[in-house]
């Protein structure tokens, strides 16, 4: 089987591609820079700039993938509220260029969405109505309304929080940059009053797997299955490498303000992907051991 994996030198691909060239998949992973990803067995790496149509179109007729792993995106909320049109074109312009080129091989096309297509009053369900608290969120759901008219088979997966082990190459994700100011012995200030269900990387990775074997396609949300707090995370990351916690201040979002407004309840619901993907994802402290390897 070949897969073709976008946005391969960001944090959630690099897991992706490492897990399954790890099974032993034909991985071809594209990213727009220069490779930052590992260099492994069954991972071939190209630069692709996904905004560029007729390459992402000579790209996959070239490769002819039998499934294609959308990944890559403009990913941070701030970015995204402060540079719209270049919000719209990698997030919403480039996922139609690689829908078009992927119908003309019949790929299942699997897109990485998020939790912030939602409003308040999570954690929600894949039924729940979406309501884009901000610009990131309005871009990721137009991507998915795109994803739905494609004529081939499709899923959509949302994921929330991403965490996991780092390694040379992959930028921080929200535990390691907790671990370093704590090491450094900085005080950090962490929200109290967002909920969210932070989403170990490769849980995420076991349940995509899951959806290229069975074919499933629709609508899967891939969460962990505790609800915390940005606080409550860092606190736990303190205890598991017994680090001084007392550098740690809870702040709520009133007294940290942010450019874009983020739900204050958010989170996913994931009885769906354990019911029928049989989704099994780790508890926070656990996706943290792992993580740190302790
Ligand atoms: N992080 C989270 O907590 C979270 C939560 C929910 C959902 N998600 C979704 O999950 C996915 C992965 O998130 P992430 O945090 O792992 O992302 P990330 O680390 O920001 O990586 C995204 C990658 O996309 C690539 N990219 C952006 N524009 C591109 C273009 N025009 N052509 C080719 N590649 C391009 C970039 O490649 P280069 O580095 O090569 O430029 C970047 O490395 C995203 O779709 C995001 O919306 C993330």
């Amino acid at each position: 089987m070949k897969i073709v994996v976008t946005g391969a030198n960001g944090f959630l691909a690099q897991h992706l591609c490492m897990y399954l060239a790890n099974k032993g998949v034909d991985c071809h992973a594209v990213s727009r820079g220069e490779r930052r990803i590992p260099v492994a067995e069954n991972i071939e790496y190209a630069s692709l700039d996904l905004t560029d149509r007729s390459l992402v179109h000579a790209y996959i007729h070239a490769v002819q993938p039998d499934v294609i792993v959308h990944v890559a995106a403009m990913s941070k909320p701030d970015e995204c509220h402060q540079n719209r049109e270049a919000c719209l074109l990698q997030n919403v312009t480039a996922t139609g260029y690689l829908l078009q080129a992927a119908e003309n091989c019949a790929s299942h096309f699997i897109y990485l969405s998020t939790d912030f297509i939602f409003g308040e009053d999570g954690p929600h369900s894949e039924e729940d109505l979406p309501d884009p608290l901000n610009f990131y969120g309005e871009s990721k759901l137009m991507a998915e309304k795109l994803v739905q008219d494609y004529a081939g088979p499709y899923t959509i997966v949302r994921p929330v929080f991403i965490y996991g082990r780092q390694w040379e190459g992959l930028r921080p994700s929200f535990i390691q940059w907790v671990q370093q100011q704590l090491l450094a012995g900085k005080p950090i200030k962490v929200v109290s009053d967002q909920l969210r269900t932070p989403t170990y990387a490769p849980d995420i990775c076991k349940g995509i797997e899951q959806i290229i074997e069975t074919k499933k396609e629709g609508v899967y949300h891939l969460a962990g299955k505790d609800i915390l707090s940005p606080y409550g995370m860092a606190l736990m990351v303190a205890r598991v490498l017994g680090l001084n916690e007392s550098l740690i201040e809870e702040v709520d979002s009133n007294s940290f303000p942010e450019p874009v407004r983020r739900s204050r309840k958010s989170g996913l619901k994931i009885n769906k992907a354990i019911r029928e993907l049989n989704y099994q994802p780790l508890s926070f402290e656990e996706g943290l051991r792992n993580s740190f390897a302790v």
